[in-house]
């Protein structure tokens, strides 16, 4: 399993590739990425006929996933190839999820300089290109690279990245591509663990296609409970094979294996959705409805006043991370959920979906920082795709568009949105009904079966096989969760004119509070923190707090503020104690204390149980003060485990913002 406790923080190495003869080469593993002869022929031949991938997505039906595992992106040909073959064949009603894992992850530069002559795959690879993950370690999912096609970029370790999917116990995978390089230089991508882990991760009659067919990688193939057959090899290859698992699941006796972790993060109980009620109709609301009417799901979302009129009312906010020089799960969730993001809203942008300046806009944003930090932060970054940039004083200056006295930390992708706006498009689905101004809804369940919501008169307004629970910090106001450790925090923004130097801002600057650039003539300047205040008047001694910040901050900007035009309004974040948010299934407690009771004694006890829990609830709240950058993988994880689909973050992370850790936590502190 992928753990990364708090060593130091790296980026993924880049991998050394020399040109023989025209064919890309590894120097680390002194072979080619693929054949001298015609990469692009082998490439077909080897894998999309080995594995009869045309015929197999064109035989999807409606909802249906083909889901296919790469070990080895490499240079992305095989990737490039499957969306093409997809955009051929592929059903309109149906997905193709291609999860590939690479432990050295090219360059933009080498990406682009090695697909080139490529002509036929030019439109992919500029797609491919737009949407390249940076190096950092971890899963990046990019949906929609061409219409109904997902691919999810595991840049780790090929056995980590396996043990991490396989903990999950369940069968995702239809289709393997195993093209580690040559079996004897590159040992490590096909031990008999990284293939024990390809059969228990495969669903039942699942293809393997590989080059190679070297004896001892067909054994082992074959000891993992595959049926291996050759054919012709491609180019001066004389054989290559491909394999096919049991296609009787009560034949197979590939076992998940039982002792490595106690599964207190998942859900014993699981229904398939079909109606899900949303309760809230914030940032997590509207962005969990999307998500689940994408997947065929009929969403009914039900908010006691209007969308977005909870903590997602300010009119400006800022897709924020945090980098740090040292691992943590805070620091690892912060990047990834940031890197998703800003993939997403750029998707958004570019699909005019969402307006530019009207919705928000990706002009980057600067963390004034501090030599100090410079210095801790060092060479972490350092790489021609990093999400972030160390800057002086007088190039965030330059940047910025206004005078800054201290360096910053560039995070050019990023930027700033209007919730409200954010909310709005996100709610524009068919499948979705939205039930406004109703006062605060309660949750029953009937039956085990059903979830009913009703309002304060006890009135029926809708009823589902699933419900989330999205209230933010009055999530605990429902009965089941009443253990769960909220904290609000009241919030004041102040409205500020664009006049003078501040009309010159072009991309957001942060330090304590944050100021954007103008959105319709006005910069939405934040935030107070109130901790446990949930007053929502507007007060103006909090709009002078923003005020002498901003001030104190950007001296340059003072004389763009007058005081006549302070305005503003005040909402409430919801926070939690460890500052991770959290989304997963709901526990029932009792149940919960009584089959992990063991964890007092041993906190490392194993205990072969999954969590009791509230059958089809589920949860989505402690976004804090960073909603807009949380809000989208958070909704993701959750539809996956909803569906039942491979995740979108390594488990270490998935169990960082599990609910159901505030349970774990205080039966090992013995309360
Ligand atoms: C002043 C301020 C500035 C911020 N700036 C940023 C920023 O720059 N960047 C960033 O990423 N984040 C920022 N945030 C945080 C971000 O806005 C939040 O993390 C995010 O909006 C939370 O979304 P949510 O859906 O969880 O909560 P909310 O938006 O609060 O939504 C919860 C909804 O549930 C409804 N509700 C509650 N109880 C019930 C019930 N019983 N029945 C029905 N409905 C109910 C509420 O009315 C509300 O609409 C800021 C927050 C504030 C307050
Ligand atoms: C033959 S290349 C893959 C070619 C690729 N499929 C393509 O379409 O170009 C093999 C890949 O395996 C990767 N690799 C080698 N060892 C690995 C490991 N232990 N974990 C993950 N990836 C590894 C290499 O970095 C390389 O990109």
């Amino acid at each position: 399993m992928i753990e990364r406790g708090n060593k130091d923080w790296q980026l993924m190495s880049r991998p050394e590739i020399d040109f023989v003869d025209g064919t890309p080469r590894s120097a680390q593993f002194d072979d080619d990425y693929y054949s001298p002869t015609d990469g692009l022929a082998e490439s077909e031949y080897v894998f999309l006929e080995g594995a009869d991938v045309r015929g197999q997505m064109a035989s999807l039906a409606p909802g249906q996933t083909l889901v296919i595992t790469e070990l080895g992106v490499g240079t992305a040909l095989n990737l490039l190839l499957l969306m093409e073959a997809w955009q051929d064949v592929g059903p309109a009603e149906a997905h193709c999820h291609y999860i590939g894992i690479e432990k050295y992850p090219l360059t933009l530069t080498q990406l682009k300089t090695l697909n080139s002559p490529f002509n036929r795959l030019s439109k992919n690879l500029n797609t491919l290109l737009e949407r390249w993950p940076s190096p950092l370690p971890g899963c990046h999912r990019r949906k929609n690279v061409v219409k109904g096609f997902m691919a999810d970029f595991w840049f780790e370790d090929v056995k980590e990245a396996l043990i991490d999917l396989q903990s999950h116990h369940q069968r995702w995978v239809d289709i393997w591509f195993l093209d580690g390089f040559t079996p004897v230089r590159n040992e490590a991508m096909w031990s008999g663990q990284v293939l024990d882990c390809v059969a228990r991760l495969s669903t039942p009659g699942a293809v393997i296609a590989t080059f190679t067919a070297a004896g001892w990688v067909r054994k082992r193939i074959e000891e993992s409970g595959f049926t291996v057959t050759k054919r012709a090899g491609f180019g001066k290859k004389r054989e290559c094979i491909h394999a096919h698992f049991l296609s009787d699941i009560s034949t197979i006796t590939t076992q998940f294996p039982s002792s490595e972790l106690t599964q207190w993060d998942q859900p014993q109980y699981w229904v398939a959705p079909e109606h899900c009620l949303v309760i809230g109709g914030g940032m997590a609301g509207c962005h969990i409805a999307r998500n689940m009417a994408e997947m065929g799901c009929r969403v009914t979302l039900l908010e006691q006043n209007q969308i977005a009129s909870g903590g997602s009312v300010q009119p400006q906010g800022v897709i924020y991370t945090r980098p740090s020089h040292k691992h943590s799960k805070l620091s690892d969730f912060s990047l990834s959920a940031y890197a998703y993001s800003v993939d997403h809203h750029y998707q958004k942008f570019a699909s005019t979906a969402l307006e530019v300046g009207v919705d928000g806009e990706l002009n980057g944003y600067i963390q004034l920082s501090d030599p100090q930090t410079h210095e801790r932060l060092g060479s972490t970054f350092d790489d021609p795709d990093s999400p972030l940039r160390l800057i002086s004083a007088s190039e965030a200056s330059r940047i910025s568009g206004v005078k800054l006295e201290r360096p910053g930390i560039h995070f050019p992708q990023s930027g700033w949105l209007n919730p409200q706006g954010i909310c709005r498009e996100l709610l524009e689905h068919d499948n979705i009904r939205v039930i406004e101004g109703v006062g605060p809804i309660t949750l029953e369940q009937h039956d085990s079966l059903l979830w009913i919501a009703c309002n304060a008169e006890g009135k029926t307004l809708a009823v589902g096989d699933t419900s989330v629970v999205t209230t933010a910090w009055a999530a605990n106001q429902d009965k089941r969760l009443s253990w769960l450790p909220l904290q609000p925090i009241r919030g004041q923004t102040t409205m500020l004119d664009s006049k003078g130097a501040l009309a010159h801002l072009n991309c957001t600057v942060c330090h304590e509070g944050y100021t954007p650039p103008a959105r319709l003539g006005s910069h939405c300047v934040g935030a107070t923190y109130g901790l446990n205040d949930v007053e929502t008047d507007e007060r103006d001694e909090d709009h002078q707090t923003n005020v002498n910040q901003l001030i104190h901050n950007i001296p340059s900007l003072a004389e763009s503020v007058t005081a006549e035009s302070l305005r503003g309004a005040a909402a409430i974040r919801c926070a939690t104690s460890d500052y991770l948010p959290i989304v997963g299934s709901v526990p029932n407690e009792a149940e919960f204390n009584a089959t992990f009771a063991g964890l007092r004694h041993n906190r490392k006890r194993i205990i072969n149980a999954k969590q009791p829990n509230y059958s089809g609830l589920w949860l989505m709240t402690g976004l804090g003060s960073r909603g807009l950058t949380s809000a989208p993988i958070l909704a993701e994880v959750l539809v996956s485990q909803m569906f039942r689909r491979a995740p979108p973050l390594p488990r270490y992370l998935l169990q960082a913002i599990s609910p159901a850790r505030f349970l774990k936590r205080r039966l090992i502190k013995g309360n």
